[in-house]
């Protein structure tokens, strides 16, 4: 029960390592405020959960609405922000659409300041910390993936630059790089066009049976927000069943 008493935000927590997160910490006898776009899916993860899960319907892309999330979490306190929701649209690059780039950047990049700009007061308060989900995106360009590779290493930058200047206010930053995860991102159909297949594999984990589920990168991330890694700030852990090993 490593988060008994713990009040917790965990966004994207409709579906895949969102809701694995959101699981973990509640059985860990944390009260989870989960966070999605996708009322039905966050509904089943409440549903899973019960009295300890505190759905709320939020749009990333909306700053007022990643305010308010927060604001609904933090009644009461909060002690861990969870940035998990976002966006994969992959493709090749000449026919991409701008519009898809910003579209990325705003959901996997822009949301998760503005969350954790509106948590930051709150977290000092509470002596906290955040863990952010990024990617092994976010450490080594991927074919076909410049907008959401942009937005993931943008998302690592700001970890380790809040975790620089709130580390003298006593709250850890974290993330997490996942490598390719059983979820619904990666069983989205694949892009029109000419694919490189051979390419696109050699970016696959190299571990055997080494893709790995929901649950493998929820441990990381409660690991990071427990007292267990007091000392861990600015931590990128990388959990990607070897992709990046070669
Ligand atoms: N699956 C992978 O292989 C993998 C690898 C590395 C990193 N990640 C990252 O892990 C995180 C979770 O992804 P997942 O694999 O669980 O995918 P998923 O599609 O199962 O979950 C993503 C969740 O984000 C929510 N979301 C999307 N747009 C939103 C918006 N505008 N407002 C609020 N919520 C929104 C979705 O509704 C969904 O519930 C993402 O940040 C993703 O980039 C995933």
């Amino acid at each position: 029960m490593r988060f008994a008493g713990k009040r917790v935000l965990v966004t994207g927590a409709a579906s895949g390592i969102g809701r694995a997160t959101a699981l973990l910490f509640a059985r860990e006898g944390a009260q989870v405020i989960i966070g999605d776009i996708n009322e039905a899916g966050l509904a089943e993860t409440a549903a899973l959960i019960g009295a300890a899960a505190t759905p709320v319907v939020y749009n990333a892309e909306d700053h007022a609405s990643c305010r308010a999330l927060v604001a609904t979490a933090a009644e009461g306190g909060l002690d861990v922000l969870c940035n998990v929701a976002g966006l994969l649209k992959w493709g090749p690059t000449e026919t991409y659409a701008v519009e898809d780039f910003e579209r990325i950047l705003r959901i996997n990049t822009t949301s998760v300041f503005v969350l954790c700009q509106a948590a930051l007061p709150h977290l000092v308060k509470a002596k906290g910390n955040v863990v952010n989900i990024a990617s092994t995106s976010g450490l080594r360009g991927m074919i076909y993936t410049a907008a959401y590779c942009a937005s993931k290493h943008a998302v690592v930058g700001m970890t380790t630059a809040l975790a620089a200047e709130y580390a003298p206010k006593g709250v850890r930053i974290n993330a997490v790089c996942p490598g390719h995860v059983n979820t619904p991102m990666t069983k989205q159909a694949p892009p029109e066009g000419d694919i490189d297949w051979p390419m696109v594999m050699r970016g696959m984990p190299k571990l055997v049976d080494g893709s790995c589920d929901p649950e493998d990168i929820a441990e990381a991330v409660a690991f990071l927000a427990s007292d267990k890694a007091r000392k861990a700030t600015g931590t990128v852990l990388v959990v990607d069943g070897g992709q990046l090993v070669s």
